[in-house]
């Protein structure tokens, strides 16, 4: 337009007003449709969804539950592979009169143990538009189901350790599936890195006495939340095969390309419930990969490769995240801690701010760490970071480097548990129910830095709430936000946050903030997803022209049942809800966001 982008970051849409309707709401002169749901067929011989007659068979064919990262591999301007993460089951959902993982069929175990991985499927792009398709027809050559059952290989330093043995893999080499992969990222290499979060939840009968049990999580008896995958594989059974869990709650590396390909468990990037795992190069050509710990009291991770990655030298850049140096963040304030007061007033400098540093755990088979060997930093990162004194965050979930401005930018999601004695300036705020966003300046603005300068751009919540902070941007102005989840950015720098779990009484959403000039901190809602669904991806392609979003858990919400749905979408009617993946378009093909 007349006015250009100048300090606009070029958004002009309308906002999306909060609402609680049960339905995929976008601006006003947008499109949408949706391209992939549970159900829908991945292998060419997929048979048909059918909510009444599942098998396991059939899950392991289609597309999985709960979808959450998004990723786009383009072949060409109208083609392309998504890959797209199934992060767990939820099985009250899924079958009719389900009443816990005891009384279930294991027919219907099974289906859940199918329906957790990832899809790898063809879409194609309805030429002259933004919107893209599922590619139904064809020989598909690279669709693919991961599960957890697919068969995977572990790869740098705690390979064929002692802590990764079971009596199924001696070696300690090839752990079977994945499970409750949440976010992701990919690689300057073209393939998909998926990061498991919560696996603690799929184990029975932990020990109750090893302390690395209790600090993830791992149950230690049969409770009745399980889905009781034990009933069906041993394996998850730990007063059996205690190191089973040992095996989960890593980065996988994943070739969408190479459909016959074996996942890649990356142990050099440590084990924790990992949310995401997004790279950048250093100024010297290493790769660095940000992820963070997604519980309360967490930490935030960086990983740094020793060698540099060379641009189609295939074979050497997929060594690279074998060898390197694990690091965990730590945050001092710059003000006084009497004036970080759980008010949320902003300190008399007027910033929650300070500077910070990358601490070193581990590199190769060096630990860093006193009393533990690298492969127990590895293995068990979180007792690793404990020691040397990284800062307890509000639930880290997603984290990027803006391409743009080279900040970092952190979704600390919410922390409900955080008392007004531990509140510090990077986690100001006691009984933290909407959660912030943290930006890291790293020196020289280099990825490979171990020192760096942090703020607080955005304190979420209602804005008339005076313990919101939107980077002093006119507050009557601002889209109210909760619980950032996802973050993602489009080409001009713009950030795209999306929500899980809105503490606002409002469905979740995707929502836009530029980071820089006069429009820093200038909130604005893209969409809002339906009735109890989270919003996952995102992703702005590189033209602009797209925004993918999945629409996690639709209908989850307390009490609901196949008998009693609280969602119909995305098939309306009286249909069951299926999680999906969408996209939005700007009807007239203008830039997303215009
Ligand atoms: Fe699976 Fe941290 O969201
Ligand atoms: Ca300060
Ligand atoms: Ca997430
Ligand atoms: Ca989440």
């Amino acid at each position: 337009g007349k006015h250009g982008d100048h300090g606009r970051g070029g958004l002009t849409f309308k906002p999306v007003a909060p609402n609680t309707d049960d339905a995929l709401t976008i601006p006003e002169g947008y499109s949408s449709s949706v391209v992939v749901g549970w159900g829908d067929p991945v292998l060419p011989d997929a048979p048909a969804f059918d909510f009444d007659n599942q098998s396991a068979e059939a899950q392991s064919k289609q597309f999985g539950y709960n979808c959450d990262f998004v990723t786009l591999f383009p072949m060409g301007h109208n083609r392309a592979l998504m890959w797209v993460n199934h992060e767990y089951s939820d099985e009250r959902l899924m079958f009719r009169g389900y009443t816990g993982g005891a009384a279930a069929t294991e027919e219907q175990i099974k289906i859940g143990l199918a329906a957790h991985g990832g899809s790898v499927v063809e879409v194609e792009r309805v030429r002259g538009t933004g919107q893209w398709k599922l590619v139904t027809s064809g020989r598909r050559r690279y669709n693919r189901r991961v599960t957890a059952q697919t068969p995977m290989r572990f790869s740098g330093p705690a390979t064929g350790s002692d802590l990764l043995k079971t009596a199924a893999d001696a070696k300690g080499e090839n752990p079977i599936g994945m499970l409750n992969n949440c976010a992701g990222g990919t690689t300057p290499w073209g393939t998909v890195l998926t990061a498991e979060e919560n696996f603690d939840q799929y184990f029975v009968n932990g020990s109750k006495t090893d302390p690395n049990v209790a600090r993830y999580t791992i149950p230690t008896g049969v409770s009745s939340s399980s889905r009781r995958f034990d009933r069906v594989e041993e394996r998850f059974d730990l007063a059996k095969h205690p190191n089973e869990a040992n095996r989960f709650g890593w980065i996988v590396e994943i070739d969408p390309f190479d459909p016959d390909s074996t996942p890649i468990k990356r142990t050099a990037l440590g084990r924790f419930k990992h949310e995401a795992a997004n790279t950048t190069l250093t100024r010297d050509g290493r790769l660095a990969v940000y992820m963070g710990d997604d519980s309360r009291f967490e930490y935030i991770y960086k990983f740094v490769s020793d060698k540099r990655y060379i641009p189609g030298y295939d074979r050497h850049n997929r060594t690279l995240l074998d060898e390197g140096t694990l690091y965990v963040a730590k945050f001092t304030g710059d003000s006084p801690a009497s004036e970080i007061d759980g008010s949320g007033k902003l300190p008399s400098d007027q910033a929650f701010d300070g500077s910070g540093q990358w601490i070193p755990l581990v590199s190769g088979s060096k630990s860093f760490v006193d009393g533990m060997s690298a492969a127990e930093v590895l293995v068990f990162t979180r007792v690793a970071a404990d020691k040397v004194g990284a800062t307890k965050m509000d639930r880290p979930e997603d984290i990027e480097r803006n391409p743009v401005t080279k900040g970092v930018y952190v979704a600390l999601t919410n922390n409900s548990n955080r008392t007004a004695a531990q509140v510090d300036e990077a986690n100001p705020r006691p009984s933290n129910k909407h959660g912030h966003v943290l930006e890291i300046v790293e020196r020289r603005d280099d990825a490979g830095a171990t020192t760096f300068a942090w703020s607080i751009p955005l304190v979420c919540g209602d804005p008339n709430d005076p313990a919101t902070y939107f980077a002093g941007f006119d507050k009557t102005r601002v889209s109210p936000i909760s619980c950032p989840d996802n973050v993602a950015f489009d080409r001009d720098g713009n950030l795209w946050i999306s929500t899980d779990g809105n503490a606002l009484k409002a469905n979740d959403g995707l929502f836009v903030m530029p980071v820089q000039g006069r429009e820093r901190g200038y909130v604005r809602q893209f969409l809002t997803v339906p009735v109890g669904a989270e919003t996952c991806g995102p992703l702005v392609t590189e033209d602009q022209r797209s925004v993918f979003v999945a629409v996690q858990h639709p209908g989850e919400v307390d009490g609901a049942s196949p008998e009693s749905p609280a969602s119909h979408w995305p098939d309306g009617g009286s249909s069951q809800p299926r999680p999906s993946v969408a996209v939005a378009w700007h009807s007239r093909g203008k830039k997303i966001g215009s």
